[in-house]
């Protein structure tokens, strides 16, 4: 049988991408004046829009990440999250911004919130470069988040495909893939 190719469609251009992180960076900026931050970005997805927006955030900054496991390497989650790499170091009393590339099902970001809030963050904020309202489970709203998008599978800026197309600079819209 014949195989499709899988297509890619650009959704939002890099250009417009980086307006939205620097008014992120901007937002967080205005909220914790006079603060430091500690940013905790979800591997592997989140680490270029964590990147991007530590840059533009004009306050005392650290960061630190956590990987969780989901998705296995397809579309679909397992519905089952399970924490890979933990945290280097401690957060309590801090200022935490937990940076998430999107916001789906809401199930990883429900589970981390709930062991990050464990450990007694002055403030445990979430931040997401894109959200699917459409798709959620879990009632998790964020706190500052890139765009709005609708029910696509989503790929660039991070996110991928069985690993691949993280280092692709527009977000595009993948269809037409074999199902792993
Ligand atoms: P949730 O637990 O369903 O909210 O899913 C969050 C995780 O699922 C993200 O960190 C992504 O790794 C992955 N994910 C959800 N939607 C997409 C998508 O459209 N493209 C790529 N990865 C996605
Ligand atoms: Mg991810």
């Amino acid at each position: 049988m014949e195989q499709k190719k899988p297509k890619l469609k650009i959704l939002i251009r890099r250009g417009a991408i980086h307006e939205r992180v620097r008014a992120v960076a901007r937002q967080i900026t205005r909220d914790f004046r006079g603060q430091r931050v500690h940013l905790v970005g979800v591997l592997k997805g989140a680490s270029f829009f964590l990147c991007d927006v530590a840059r533009e955030i004009d306050l005392e900054t650290s960061l630190d990440f956590i990987a969780v496991s989901s998705y296995g390497s397809g579309k679909e989650s397992s519905g089952q999250v399970r924490l890979v790499k933990d945290l280097d170091t401690r957060i309590a009393g801090l200022n935490v911004i937990l940076i998430e590339d999107i916001l789906d099902t809401g199930l990883t970001l429900s589970y981390l919130l709930r062991i990050l809030r464990q450990r007694r963050p002055k403030e445990l904020r979430v931040a997401v470069m894109l959200d699917k309202p459409a798709r959620r489970l879990k009632p998790v709203k964020p706190d500052y988040w890139g765009f709005r998008i609708p029910n696509h599978f989503v790929v660039g800026y991070g996110l991928d495909y069985a690993e691949q197309y993280r280092n692709l600079k527009d977000l595009c819209i993948l269809s037409d893939v074999q199902e792993l």
